[in-house]
């Protein structure tokens, strides 16, 4: 079975399939198998929640539910670079909000999308740990602290 997903892209759920086989009866298995098919297709799309919701005999949107709850799960596409700007309170009173301003300013994207281009996906998150390199951002695993906003352009242009 094929479909299209909001990105008109075509969905191919034998992947899908096969994980629900793998897990088929077994007691609890929803958070792992969203895990693997998350890991599969990037993101869990809508098409593919139907698909876990029928197999599994729950609704949707309990599902949806459960990986709204999780930060580990995500219902929309995500770039190739995953920008995390920290706003807990020592970034915050360091200037945190200029940062992500600058962020979605040289990206052209509000926080919590991603680029057009399906580079970048900026975020907000509580304190990463690094209070003393406030303000802080996180880009996929490489921490940039004490920034202001004119490093940023640089900073995006570096990891293009
Ligand atoms: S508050 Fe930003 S790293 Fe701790």
């Amino acid at each position: 079975m094929n479909t299209t997903n909001d990105q008109n892209e075509e969905i191919d759920f034998s992947k899908a399939e096969a994980i629900l086989d793998e897990y088929e009866g077994v007691h609890g298995a929803l958070i792992p198998v969203l895990q693997k098919i998350q890991g599969a297709y990037g993101y869990l799309q809508e098409p593919v929640i139907n698909l876990v919701a029928e197999r599994m005999n729950m609704s949707a949107s309990e599902i949806v539910g459960v990986a709204t709850f999780y930060a580990q799960f995500h219902l929309k596409p995500r770039g190739v670079h995953i920008i995390k700007v920290c706003c807990g309170t020592a970034c915050h009173v360091k200037g945190a909000p200029n940062i992500v301003g600058k962020f979605s300013e040289v990206l052209d994207v509000p926080v919590g999308s991603t680029t057009e281009d399906k580079l970048f996906t900026l975020e907000e998150v509580a304190c990463i740990g690094a209070c003393s390199l406030a303000p802080v951002a996180m880009i996929d695993e490489d921490v940039h602290g004490k920034l202001g906003p004119d490093n940023v352009p640089s900073i995006v242009e570096e990891v293009k």
